[in-house]
């Protein structure tokens, strides 16, 4: 007997955070398209932790996909979202349909954040960007959070929605979560679930060159070259079939350093057969090297 409320619709999400609002409570907010994990648990726990009201939002954003990409078969798990939203403690599951967020008369405003989106994913995946700040803008305002709660995961995500969030004087912390992994290190992600019991095995080769990198920083090596070259390495003897990008970045700007002279983004996307899996790890070379 939780009292979780349940609703497709905008204006009555509107009105259950209103009234959380009215009666003193902070409320807390995580955006996610379902097929909830344990990464996606690990936020909903944070928000718990922060704040009285949790609301958890479950869209499968159609804007955010490209033409050639998985929108159609993107896993679909309301029941068992449900389930598990109610299991941890969130208050309101906010799970519109399509029309309601994107009315079929068409919407004619973008966000778009700039110079950000143009590295990593960016180039791989046109209009990506474009598709999540638009949604997650609208969410916010749709929910109205004191917080909103990110995986690190999703790096260059969280930093575009960090820089929109500024730019336009929303009164919301975004608040970062550590990626939650596997016990081999791979990353939980919606979307292992496509891949094939040989590619699960390759998978972690993503975390191991992340790794790779991490070790080399924190030995002292400045020079990316040499860094990626390292990641590139753990990543060929996995024999994932394409490497997206194995890069080094500013955390903030994620704009590619030549040197490490302060806090860096390691990020890696690799296909893996039809797969594209990305992750990254923060690397603060002045501190753990000793
Ligand atoms: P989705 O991929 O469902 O992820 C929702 C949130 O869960 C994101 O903040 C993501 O970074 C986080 N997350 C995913 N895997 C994680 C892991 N292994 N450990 C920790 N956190 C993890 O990201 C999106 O949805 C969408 O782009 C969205 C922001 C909802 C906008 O549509």
């Amino acid at each position: 007997m939780s009292g979780m409320e349940v609703t497709r619709e905008i204006a009555a999400a509107r009105a259950a955070v209103a009234a959380a609002r009215r009666s003193g409570q902070r409320i807390g907010f995580v955006p996610t398209m379902g097929a909830l994990h344990a990464g996606h648990l690990s936020l909903v726990e944070a928000a718990k932790h922060d704040a009285t009201y949790v609301v958890v939002s479950i869209f499968v954003n159609p804007t955010q996909f490209g033409p050639q990409e998985d929108f159609a078969r993107y896993p679909r798990d309301e029941a068992g979202d449900l389930r598990k939203c109610e299991q941890a403690g969130a208050d309101l599951v906010f799970i519109p349909t399509v029309a309601e967020m994107y009315p079929p008369a068409g919407g004619a405003t973008t966000v778009h954040v700039a110079r950000l989106t143009d590295t990593l994913c960016g180039p791989a995946r046109p209009g990506h960007f474009d598709g999540v700040a638009t949604v997650v803008g609208k969410l916010f305002n749709i929910v109205q959070p004191d917080r909103a709660y990110f995986g690190q995961k999703d790096a260059q995500q969280l930093a575009v929605i960090r820089r929109m969030t500024r730019d336009l004087d929303w009164p919301i912390e975004v608040v970062a979560c550590p990626t939650v992994r596997e016990p081999d290190g791979l990353a939980l992600s919606s979307r292992n679930g496509y891949l094939s019991v040989d590619e699960r095995q390759r998978a972690p080769a993503l975390w191991r060159a992340l790794v790779a990198a991490r070790d080399r920083i924190q030995g002292g090596e400045r020079d990316v070259q040499a860094v990626t070259a390292a990641m590139r390495r753990v990543l060929a003897e996995a024999e994932p079939a394409q490497i997206d990008y194995a890069a080094v970045v500013d955390p903030d700007t994620v704009q590619l350093v030549t040197r490490v002279e302060g806090p860096v983004l390691i990020a890696v996307a690799v296909r893996i057969g039809a797969t594209r899996l990305i992750d990254n790890v923060l690397v603060d070379p002045g501190a753990g090297s000793a």
